[in-house]
C-alpha cells in the first residue's frame, strides 16, 4: 500500500488500521483530498543542541512547500540531531545509531518518499547509511554552510580559523581579550562550518553522487538560494514517487562510490569522509578497501583552494561555480555514466566548466592544482597492517619522510593530563603517539591531531608527527596520521609501543612501520590485556559490535 495506508500499525485488521489512521489524521486537520496524496517524509535534525542547525525550521517549510507544489503530502518527523561541539565524547560514537533511529523511523511510518535535512558533521553520514539501508526513494538536503566573519582585519571562518587562534594563544602570540574577540567572529551566522571540514566535505560528496539538488553541496545556510534548493528537494521526491524511484541503493553503486572518492581527493577534503564512504560503500554492497582508494587518490589532484589545504571558504567555492563546476572540471576523471536521484546521469547534469578567470583561482584545472595527486594517503606497515590515513595535502612537506622515538599517551585523558608536561622532554623529533582511542576503546573521538607540547609550540613548533587510532577533525591540519587498524583497544600493534621505540612514517611508500624487534614485540603481545567494555545500554552494544575504521566503523550486524 502506498501513502498513508503504507506500513500500517498491526492489529490484526487491516482496514481497521487504515480508519484508525485516518481518523486520527483527520484530528490534525487533514481532509480526504489530502489523505489520497503520495506522503513525504522530512526528516528534521533541528535541535537546540546542534547550533549548526538553526537555519533548519525554515528549510524544513521550503521543502513542505515543494512536497505541496508537486501533490504530496509533507510529514516532518523529527529524529536524532548530532551537534558535532556539544556532545561528548564524540558524535562518532552516535552516528550509527542514529542511522539505525533514522532507518526504523523511515521503515515504520508511512512515507513514500524521505528528504532527510542534516549537516553538521555525521548526520549527513547517518542519513545516507539510513537511506541506503531503505529502499524509500529519498533527497538530501544540507543544511549548508555559514558565511565567513571578520575580526581586526582578518577573515574568519570556522574552525580551522578556531584551531590557528587556539594554536596562537598557547604559543603566546594573543591574549586572553584577542582570542575573545575572535570568538565572537568564527561562527557569525547560521550553517555548519565553512571550511572543508566534515559537514562541507559530506555534503559536496553527496552532490557529487547525486542524491542532493544541484547547488546544494555548497550555497550558504542563509541565502534564498538554499531555500530553493530545499522546495527543488520536495518537488523532486514527489516525482521519485511518481516514477518509482530511482532510490539511494539504487545510486549508491560502483561507480558512484569511486567517483565520490576522486572528489574527496579534489575536495581536499576532510579524513572523516574516508570512513563514512567505507561505511556506505559496505551498506551498499560495494567492496572496496583502502588500498584501491589509495589508488584513486594518487590519480586526483587538489583542485578546490579551501581551508584547511587551501586559503578560501565554502562561500568562495560556492561563487566559483561549486559543485556543478568542478565536476565539469573534473570530466576526464569521472564515472559520467553514474546514476543519480535526479533522472540523469552525473555526465547529464555537471555544469559548464567556463566561468570568470577568478573563478579558476578557486576551483584549479587539473594543471594548476592547489595540491598535488595523493592529497589523502592510504598507509599500511607493521604498526598499522590494515591501514591507516593521512591527509598529506595538510601535511608538512619535510615530515612526509621521518624516523623518530615514540612519546605514548594511553588515551585522551592520559593525553590531556600530561601533553605540556616538561619532564616529558618532547622534541619536535619524537612521535607522539595516541592510542586506546578507536572505535572500541572510546568510540574514535577526533583526538588525532594531539597538540603540540606549549613549551615546543613557544618555540615555534607547529607540526610534528603524530599517530593515533583516533580521528581528527576536518578542519585541522598537520602531519597526523589516524585510523590506525587494528587499534590497540583489540590487541593492534599500537597497543604495544613503548616510549623511546623508533616509529618510521614513509608517505611515498605508504608505510609506517614500528621498527622494534618482532619478538620482543610478540613478548609485549603475550602481557596485553584488554580493558574491559562498558556493561550496559548503547555503549556495551556499540563495543561489542562496532567494525575497525577500514571497514567503516558500522556495526557488524548492519
Ligand atoms: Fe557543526 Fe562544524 S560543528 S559543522
Amino acid at each position: 500500500m502506498k501513502g498513508i495506508g503504507r506500513n500500517l500499525t498491526s492489529y490484526g485488521d487491516a482496514d481497521f488500521s487504515l480508519f484508525l489512521r485516518r481518523t486520527f489524521l483527520t484530528s490534525a486537520g487533514y481532509d480526504g483530498d489530502d489523505l489520497e496524496r503520495p506522503t513525504v517524509g522530512i526528516a528534521d535534525t533541528t535541535s537546540d543542541l546542534t547550533t549548526c542547525h538553526r537555519s533548519m525550521p525554515e528549510l524544513v517549510e521550503s521543502v513542505k512547500r515543494g512536497v505541496l507544489v508537486a501533490g504530496g503530502l509533507p510529514f516532518r518527523f523529527p529524529t536524532m540531531s548530532l551537534g558535532e561541539i556539544l556532545m561528548s565524547p564524540t558524535t562518532m560514537l552516535f552516528r550509527n545509531l542514529m542511522a539505525m533511529e533514522t532507518e526504523e523511523l523511515v521503515r515504520s511510518q508511512p512515507l513514500d518518499a524521505v528528504v532527510y535535512l542534516g549537516g553538521c558533521d555525521k548526520t549527513l553520514p547517518a542519513q545516507l547509511m539510513a537511506s541506503v539501508s531503505t529502499d524509500v526513494p529519498a533527497v538530501i538536503v544540507p543544511v549548508g554552510p555559514m558565511r565567513t566573519g571578520q575580526w581586526g582585519g582578518r577573515r574568519l571562518g570556522a574552525c580551522t580559523d578556531c584551531r590557528g587562534a587556539w594554536a596562537e594563544y598557547r604559543a603566546g602570540e594573543i591574549d586572553d581579550e584577542e582570542l575573545r574577540g575572535i570568538e565572537g567572529s568564527l561562527c557569525p551566522t547560521a550553517g555548519t562550518c565553512m571550511v572543508m571540514g566534515t559537514a562541507s566535505t559530506m555534503s559536496c560528496l553527496l552532490e557529487a553522487m547525486g542524491l542532493v539538488p544541484p547547488g546544494g553541496g555548497t550555497a550558504p545556510a542563509v541565502t534564498a538560494e538554499r531555500l530553493r534548493i530545499g522546495v527543488e528537494a520536495g518537488r523532486r521526491a514527489v516525482a521519485l514517487i511518481r516514477a518509482g524511484g530511482p532510490t539511494t541503493r539504487d545510486v549508491v553503486g560502483p561507480s558512484t562510490i569511486r567517483n565520490a572518492a576522486r572528489v574527496l581527493a579534489a575536495l581536499g577534503g576532510s579524513t572523516n569522509a574516508v570512513i563514512h564512504l567505507l561505511a556506505v560503500a559496505r551498506r551498499a554492497g560495494v567492496p572496496i578497501t583502502l588500498a584501491e582508494l589509495d589508488a584513486i587518490w594518487r590519480e586526483v589532484p587538489v583542485l578546490v583552494d579551501c581551508k584547511p589545504v587551501g586559503t578560501g571558504y565554502l562561500e568562495d567555492f560556492h561563487g566559483a561555480g561549486g559543485m556543478r563546476r568542478l565536476l565539469a572540471v573534473m570530466r576526464p576523471f569521472l564515472e559520467l555514466d553514474a546514476p543519480t536521484v535526479f533522472g540523469a546521469t552525473v555526465g547529464a547534469t555537471i555544469g559548464p566548466e567556463a566561468g570568470p578567470a577568478e573563478w579558476s583561482k578557486v576551483i584549479r584545472e587539473p594543471e594548476d592544482p592547489v595540491a598535488p595527486p595523493g592529497g589523502i594517503a592510504a598507509l599500511h606497515g607493521s604498526l598499522a597492517p590494515d591501514g591507516a590515513v593521512l591527509k598529506a595535502s595538510a601535511a608538512s612537506e619535510n615530515l612526509l619522510r621521518h624516523t623518530g622515538p615514540a612519546v605514548v599517551f594511553d588515551g585522551p585523558e592520559d593525553l590531556a593530563a600530561r601533553i605540556d608536561d616538561p619532564s616529558l622532554n618532547v622534541t619536535p623529533d619524537h612521535v607522539l603517539v595516541l592510542r586506546n582511542a578507536g572505535p572500541v576503546a572510546a568510540g574514535m573521538p577526533e583526538a588525532g591531531s594531539i597538540p603540540i607540547p606549549r613549551y615546543l609550540a613557544a618555540v615555534g613548533v607547529r607540526d610534528m608527527v603524530r599517530v593515533s587510532d583516533a580521528r581528527m577533525s576536518g578542519t585541522a591540519y598537520g602531519t597526523v596520521v589516524l585510523h590506525c587498524a587494528p587499534e590497540a583497544g583489540v590487541g593492534g600493534p599500537l597497543a604495544f609501543v613503548h616510549d623511546g621505540d623508533p616509529v618510521s612514517l614513509d608517505v611515498p611508500e605508504r608505510r609506517l612501520d614500528l621498527l622494534v624487534d618482532p619478538d620482543e614485540l610478540e613478548a609485549r603481545r603475550q602481557s596485553w590485556q584488554p580493558s574491559t567494555p562498558p556493561e550496559r545500554g548503547w555503549r556495551h552494544l556499540y563495543a561489542k559490535h562496532v567494525l575497525q575504521a577500514n571497514e567503516g566503523a558500522d556495526l557488524d550486524f548492519l
